[in-house]
């Protein structure tokens, strides 16, 4: 595991996005897993830069999501799919063929699961996959306490995320969402991994993710036992790893 602490915040969201770039040009037909959420947002805006200015062969790349709301509709601009349209497919002018996400109203669960799976499979398996981690160590919506060897399956996401998407869309409470998450075991096949993490608020929980035991308690800290790992923290998110 390659630990890497930014020297600033900004030249986190840049190390991150640039490892990214690295890893399109390095292999152009690449299969490449992006996270949604405030932290991988700054990246993909920095990895947007980076692509204007040297606009690499972006025509094989493979791009899926991590993980994908579902019970509210794809349009809706807090989907993972919008989210990754505007943040990564068309910035990077991604042909729309190569963009692979669970749908977010699916008729039956399992079988979009199982579906995606092998649409990503039928590309060779995902190359790198982008991390974020949840402040109680979720990855994706591998909540703590999934099993560690979870295939791509139906999960939960937190309550303050469910609560947001709520009053966001007007969807009535009484409508349970849920989300449709790349499963602890698929995330483990990824030939490379980058974890990214800034704050404050995640300086605990990497510490623990990176360093305690690996438990299904915090489903990140599976990632010790992963073969090719990158973790780009900023300086806040890094200041316990720092202190060891
Ligand atoms: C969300 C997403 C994850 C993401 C994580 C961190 O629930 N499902 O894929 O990595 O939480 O989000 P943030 O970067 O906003 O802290």
């Amino acid at each position: 595991m390659n630990i890497l602490i930014a020297p600033s915040e900004d030249a986190f969201y840049q190390l991150a996005a640039m490892r990214i770039a690295w890893q399109i040009i390095d292999r152009p037909n690449a299969v490449i897993g992006f996270a949604t959420g405030r932290t991988t947002t700054g990246i993909h805006a920095a990895l947007a830069e980076i692509w204007k200015q040297y606009r690499f062969d972006t025509s094989r790349i493979t791009v899926f999501g991590m993980d994908e709301v579902t019970g509210v509709p794809r349009t809706y601009a807090g989907s993972c799919y919008d989210m990754l349209l505007r943040q990564v497919v068309e910035p990077l002018e991604i042909p729309m063929r190569n963009y692979l996400m669970p749908l977010t109203v699916p008729e039956n669960m399992q079988a979009e699961c199982a579906r995606f799976n092998e649409a990503i499979a039928q590309r060779g398996g995902i190359d790198f996959q982008e991390l974020g981690i949840g402040e109680n160590g979720h990855m994706g919506f591998n909540q703590p306490g999934t099993p560690l060897d979870a295939r791509t399956h139906p999960g939960e996401m937190d309550e303050r995320l469910n609560r947001r998407i709520h009053d966001e869309t007007g969807i009535p409470d009484s409508v349970h969402l849920g989300g449709i998450t790349l499963g602890i075991y698929e995330i483990m096949q990824a030939r490379h991994i980058m974890l990214c993490a800034n704050g404050k608020n995640k300086a605990d929980i990497i510490e623990e993710a990176l360093f305690g035991p690996v438990t299904d308690r915090v489903p990140t800290s599976i990632l010790q036992l992963h073969p090719s790992v990158d973790v780009i923290l900023d300086p806040a998110a890094g200041e316990k790893v720092k202190k060891r």
